[in-house]
C-alpha cells in the first residue's frame, strides 16, 4: 500500500485562510493592519524569488509588506541603523532579515539577528526566542518547523508517544523542531553526521523529520513501516529539478503518509511567516 501523500498546498491554503480572517478581526478590533518588512541585502537571485512569494504571499492575505533592497556592498552599520529604524516603526510588526548575508557580512550574523526586537523577530532566530522555545514558552517559532508542527496537527497526525527522529540539528530546523516535538510529549532523537548506524536509529521512527540538505539520501531500508516522513529538504539537481532528502519514490512504498518535494512543507514556511507576523502584531497590541 502506498503512503498517504501529505500536499503542502491543501494546509498552506487552511493556515492562509486563517491568517486573512485573523487580519479582518485585528482591523476591526484595533484598526491595525499587520505589516512585515523583508530586508534583502545585494543580489542572490535565490534569496530575490524567496522575497518577491514573501511580498506577494503579503498581498494575498491583506497584509501590509515592504521589501527593503540594501546594496551588496552595504556595510553592518547600514543594515543595523535600518533594523533600529524597523524596530521603532508603529506599522511594521514584523522583520525579517533574508539569509545568506553578504559575505563580508556573514561573521556578523548573529550580532545582526540579535539587534531586531525579539516581539518583532518572525524569523524566531533571535536568542530570547530560542531560550523561550526551549523552556517550553513559545513566543515566535522559527517558520519551516513550525509549518511541520501544524501541517501534523491540520492532518490529525498525532505527536504525543510517539517516537520522533529528526536527521540534522540546524538552528533553522532541527532544533527548533526538537523543541516542538518535546513540548508535545513526543520521545525525540536527533540524528546529525557523527550519528553511528543512522538506519538502526531511523527504523525505529514513527516520526522520521529530515533536513540536512543531501538530495535523496533517505532511502527505503531507513523507514519503519507505516512511519510519517517529513522531508524539509528542498535540493536542486537540476535547472529545472527540485528533490528532496527523502528518496521519494522509493520510501512512499514503505511510509504510512510523507510529504513530497517540491509541493511539501516548504509550501507552509510561508503561510507560518504570515501567521507569525499576526502573532507578532497582536504581542506588540499588548503591550
Ligand atoms: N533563507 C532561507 N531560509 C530562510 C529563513 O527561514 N529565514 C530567513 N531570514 N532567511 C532564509
Amino acid at each position: 500500500m502506498t503512503a498517504r501523500i501529505l500536499e503542502g498546498k491543501v494546509f498552506a491554503n487552511q493556515i492562509k485562510e486563517t491568517v486573512k480572517n485573523d487580519i479582518v478581526a485585528l482591523k476591526e478590533e484595533f484598526g491595525v493592519t499587520p505589516g512585515l518588512a523583508v530586508i534583502i541585502v545585494g543580489e542572490n537571485p535565490a534569496s530575490r524569488v524567496y522575497v518577491a512569494n514573501k511580498h506577494r504571499s503579503c498581498g494575498d492575505v491583506g497584509m501590509y509588506s515592504e521589501v527593503i533592497e540594501m546594496p551588496a556592498d552595504s556595510t553592518k552599520e547600514q543594515l543595523l541603523n535600518k533594523i533600529a529604524e524597523l524596530n521603532q516603526a508603529e506599522n511594521i510588526h514584523g522583520i525579517l532579515v533574508q539569509l545568506p548575508l553578504p559575505k563580508h557580512m556573514s561573521a556578523d550574523e548573529a550580532e545582526i539577528l540579535n539587534f531586531i526586537d525579539p516581539d518583532k523577530d518572525v524569523d524566531g532566530f533571535h536568542p530570547v526566542n530560542v531560550g523561550k522555545l526551549s523552556i517550553g514558552q513559545e513566543h515566535l517559532v522559527p517558520c519551516t518547523p513550525l509549518g511541520c508542527i501544524k501541517m501534523l496537527e491540520l492532518a490529525g497526525i498525532d505527536i504525543a508517544g510517539k517516537h520522533a527522529v529528526i536527521i540534522g540539528r540546524s538552528n533553522i530546523v532541527g532544533k527548533p523542531m526538537f523543541n516542538l516535538l518535546l513540548s508535545r510529549n513526543a520521545t525525540v532523537t536527533v540524528c546529525h553526521s557523527w550519528t553511528k548506524d543512522l538506519a538502526s536509529v531511523t527504523k525505529e521512527a514513527d516520526l522520521l523529520v529530515v533536513a540536512i540538505g543531501k538530495p535523496n539520501f533517505v532511502t527505503a531500508e531507513m523507514i519503519k513501516p507505516g512511519a510519517v516522513v517529513i522531508d524539509v529538504g528542498i535540493n536542486r539537481i537540476a535547472p529545472k529539478k527540485l528533490v528532496g532528502d527523502v528518496d521519494f519514490e522509493q520510501v512512499k512504498e514503505v511510509a504510512g503518509a510523507i510529504t513530497p518535494v517540491p509541493g511539501g512543507v516548504g509550501l507552509l514556511t510561508i503561510a507560518m511567516l504570515m501567521h507569525n507576523t499576526v502573532k507578532a502584531a497582536r504581542i506588540q497590541l499588548k503591550k
